[in-house]
């Protein structure tokens, strides 16, 4: 029997925003141990491969890494892979000493039960999040006893997407340690034929690399292997350190003599799409660009050297324009002009001089553009056969005129009417990157992160270079009517040169003789349809070659493609829709043993349901993702109403006072997708004073409630109400007591506090204050809690919910103030520049009588600048 000793293992993925959610105690604890056993010499990693076998594009790679613990004592192991965002883990394995845990796929509600508690028994042992621009990392941590050996081995797949004429598939390698086999090895078969194949590590010149590093292509088959010894692993000779920490990027692209390629195996089909040598589709190009203070400096100047590029690549037959936003919206031309060598100087000054000022005006801003667009076509100024798009970029979230996300997507909508693609740059971390996605995504384009880094230019540079040739417009697939099922995305606005559109489906009839499909599209001078036909006993036996590769591969691409759209239209989708396209995804996850954000990848000891030791989660794109820990930041509002915004990327607080009069209600949560809202109504001390510099006032009353699911919970300082349609249910604060019904629970502690949980995903605390009732001032009040929220979307708004989205502030010019204990500062929040006073609050939420100090910078006026508009408009008129 293995003599390790059993951790418990989790491993959660988290996207980018997630990931800076993840409280910090995590991520340093994962870096002591990962010092540590760069210290501790007991633990000899004698083996790691990294092998890849790709086959239409489609990527299967398996990371297998062996190590001993050759200390007298049990040691800990740890593995860590960075994996593509794009890509699914598939499989993880541990065998320790000969035996081994499969990991199974299970959906996300099941196995986080088995997290959750593991979590509050304090056993995490590892996680995954994400790192750098485009990958994520997969870590895990193992005990494992003297003289025991391991070996880890994880899957994952991906879909490699051309881009700019290649596709490109990136290997992190980063061993920490002299690795005696260390191996890539990447089996590549197209059944086109290759025509580039490239391989490149960033830590190290091929030409030093010499004999470890081979690759060679010939006809449909390709080869990189990297295979360096203990030798050329040392960074210099008589280090033990190693040189290997970097990217190893694989990239190649497939021959192009047909527009077209179709493969079938199976009942499965899959459709390249990829012609070339048309004459590119004249645009008309609206560049909608954010100015706003925030942008300020370096930003600015990166910008402005971007769209410098960018015109000096505009080609004379395009039209264009400028429109810059702030809290006004400036236009270069009052209409679009022609790309002409005298409108392209010109632009180019107007370009220089942009300066950065004011507000965030999104919404007019892309107004402007969009009716610019469509006022050039129906006024017949641009080519009829040219095409339109427009690019907006912003590094902020709308903070003036129209600046409610769903209002804004709603007018930009409108307005486009599905003419033309909408694409969003979101420049750096702060702001609502799923507002833009999802606008983007609901306008037939795409959202792009622009990372602040010393290539900002370049990146918005490169995606203008993916954009600015479309070859067709209005492209659409067809099949033989009845003859194909379950197809996936089959119409495109655009074919860029340098991309590829990829069709997948199932045939009807898996035994048809011949196959046929069109794709029409518009072109710059006329429309065309490509046609393919297939003849189904030439196609086997050319595919019969690659049967060293994995058969099933067409099926599992089809699979992919189409769990990677379902999820990508979920994310506007709302009520039924939502979850028609939900429980498809997972029963194609689950079939498929794809880990999504849907599913977690449980690995259980043999014969040993109960004992489950490891998750991995797929974290959903965005800020509010699928998936936090239990240890999520929070949010609430206690005291003498005292807002409290932790922020745990930055380890740090915010808190501001709402000064109100008795009686008034405040919207504290409201999410229009979800339906939650959360009001709560002021009361005052017992002195009933009317000057508001002395007066106490607290939340007295509560209401939560959710229209969608037709119940209502009304928390005072005496009793507990709950309405769930017409039923009504009394409780008073001397009940211990849980209700459930329809994945609600309510927890009434005695005395102490109400627990209100949704299901998974949404869980409020509500803390009772009692005061000694002979008090000449105080009286009892409530607190309120937000302990997990990312089941609420990102439209979530109100006095609290405005900062579930993704948030940045910045501090600065640290100075003392009157009090030596309470500095001033400067902090940006939001595009705005505020004096803040550090403070310090409680939070009640586990013991009631005392309360744990929390530190935070204190937003004064009423959290004025830091709140969306001022505290006013969170007034409503009664609690639901
Ligand atoms: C997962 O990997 C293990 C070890 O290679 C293998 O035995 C098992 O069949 C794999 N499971 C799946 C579902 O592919
Ligand atoms: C989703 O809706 C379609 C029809 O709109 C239906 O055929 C399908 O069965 C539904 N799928 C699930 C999983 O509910």
């Amino acid at each position: 029997m293995a003599s390790a000793q059993w951790p418990c293992l989790i491993l959660a993925l988290f996207s980018v925003l997630v990931a800076s959610g993840f409280p910090r105690s995590h991520a340093r604890l994962l870096e002591k141990r990962s010092l540590l056993e760069g210290e501790v010499n007991g633990i000899d990693v004698y083996s790691t491969k990294i092998s890849c076998k790709v086959t239409s594009r489609f990527a299967h790679n398996v990371v297998t890494t062996r190590a001993v613990n050759r200390a007298d004592t049990a040691k800990e192991v740890s593995f860590d892979v960075e994996l593509p965002k794009t890509a699914f883990i598939t499989n993880f394995t541990l065998t320790i000493d000969g035996v081994t845990y499969p990991g199974n796929v299970k959906e996300k509600e099941v196995a986080k039960k088995q997290y959750e508690k593991a979590v509050s028994q304090g056993k995490t042992a590892g996680l995954v999040k994400a790192s750098g621009r485009k990958l994520e990392k997969f870590t895990v941590s193992v005990n494992v006893a003297a003289g025991s050996k391991i070996t880890f081995e994880l899957t994952y797949e991906e879909l490699l997407k051309r881009h700019k004429g290649k596709y490109e598939m990136y290997l992190k390698v980063q061993p920490k340690q002299l690795v005696k086999h260390f191996e890539i090895e990447a089996d590549i078969f197209e059944p086109q034929g290759i025509s580039t194949l490239d391989a490149e590590a960033s830590f190290i010149t091929n030409d030093l690399l010499g004999s470890a590093l081979t690759k060679s292509f010939s006809g449909k088959k390709g080869h990189v292997s990297f295979k360096p010894s203990l030798d050329q692993q040392r960074s210099c000779p008589t280090c033990t350190e190693s040189l290997l920490n970097g990217d190893f990027t694989i990239t190649y692209d497939v021959n192009r003599e047909s527009p077209a390629n179709v493969q079938i195996v199976n009942g499965y089909f899959v459709h390249f799409f990829a012609p070339q040598g048309l004459p590119t589709v004249p645009k008309n190009v609206v560049f909608v660009i954010d100015i706003s203070g925030s942008m300020h400096g370096r930003k600015m100047e990166q910008t402005k050297d971007a769209l410098l590029k960018i015109l000096d690549d505009v080609k004379e037959e395009d039209y264009l324009n400028f429109i810059l936003f702030s809290g006004d919206v400036i236009t270069w031309k009052d209409n679009l002009v022609q790309a002409t060598p005298e409108n392209i100087q010109e632009a180019r000054t107007f370009v220089r001089n942009i300066q950065d000022q004011g507000m965030t005006n999104i919404n007019d801003g892309l107004l402007r553009g969009i009716s610019m667009l469509n006022k050039a076509r129906e006024e017949h100024r641009v080519p009829e056969r040219s095409t339109s798009i427009i690019i907006m970029l912003t590094d902020g979230d709308a903070n003036t005129g129209e600046s409610r996300p769903p209002k804004i997507q709603e007018n930009v909508r409108n307005a486009i009417g599905g003419k033309f693609p909408l694409y969003n740059l979101g420049f750096g971390d702060n702001l609502n990157f799923n507002f833009l996605e999802s606008m983007a995504l609901e306008n037939h384009g795409i959202a792009r992160r622009i990372y602040e880094d010393s290539d900002a230019n370049l990146q918005l540079q490169g995606f203008y270079e993916e954009v600015a040739n479309p070859l067709l417009t209005s492209v659409e697939v067809e099949y033989p009517e009845n003859a194909i099922l379950d197809l996936t995305k089959n119409t495109y606005q655009h074919f860029y040169d340098g991309s590829e559109i990829v069709v997948a489906g199932r045939l009807v009839d898996k035994d048809m003789n011949n196959f046929k499909a069109d794709v029409k599209g518009h072109g710059a001078i006329n429309d065309l349809t490509f046609t393919e036909e297939v003849d189904m006993m030439e196609m086997e036996k050319a595919l019969q070659k690659q049967d060293y590769i994995f058969g099933n591969y067409i099926e599992r691409l089809w699979a992919y493609l189409t769990i990677e759209q379902l999820l990508e239209k979920r994310k506007n989708a709302l009520g039924d829709e939502k979850e028609n396209l939900t429980a498809q995804a997972l029963d194609l996850s689950l079939k498929y043993h794809f880990v999504t954000p849907l599913t977690s990848m449980v690995v259980t000891k043999p014969e040993d349901n109960e004992n489950q030791m490891a998750i991995a989660d797929k974290p959903g794109e965005g800020g509010h993702g699928d998936y936090q820990s239990p240890l999520t930041p929070y949010y609430y509002v206690d005291g003498d109403p005292h807002f409290i915004i932790q922020v745990p990327e930055k380890d740090d607080a915010i808190c501001f006072n709402i000064d109100e009069e008795p009686g008034t209600v405040l919207s504290l949560i409201e999410d229009p997708i979800t339906g939650f809202t959360v009001n709560g109504q002021i009361i005052g001390d017992k002195r009933g004073s009317p000057n508001s510099e002395t007066r106490k006032t607290y939340f007295g009353k509560l209401g939560i409630a959710n229209t969608q699911m037709d119940f209502w919970i009304e928390v005072t300082t005496e009793k507990i109400t709950l309405w769930n349609a017409a039923a009504q249910s009394t409780f008073s604060w001397l009940d211990t007591v849980t209700v459930t019904q329809d994945g609600l629970s309510v927890t009434i502690n005695r005395k102490k506090n109400i627990v209100v949980s949704f299901g998974d995903g949404v869980t409020f605390v509500v803390v009772l204050h009692q005061v000694w009732k002979k008090h000449p001032v105080h009286q009892d009040f409530l607190g309120f809690y937000v302990v997990d929220s990312h089941r609420m979307s990102a439209q979530t708004h109100g006095l609290l919910g405005q900062f579930f989205h993704p948030f940045d502030f910045k501090v600065s010019d640290i100075h003392s103030g009157s009090d030596p204990a309470k500095p001033h500062a400067t902090m940006v929040v939001k595009n705005h520049r505020l004096t803040v006073t550090r403070g310090s609050q409680k939070d009640y939420r586990k013991d009631v009588s005392i309360g744990t100090k929390v530190d935070c910078w204190f937003v004064h006026n009423n959290g004025q600048g830091l709140i969306d508009g001022v505290h006013s408009d969170y007034i409503v008129p009664d609690l639901f």
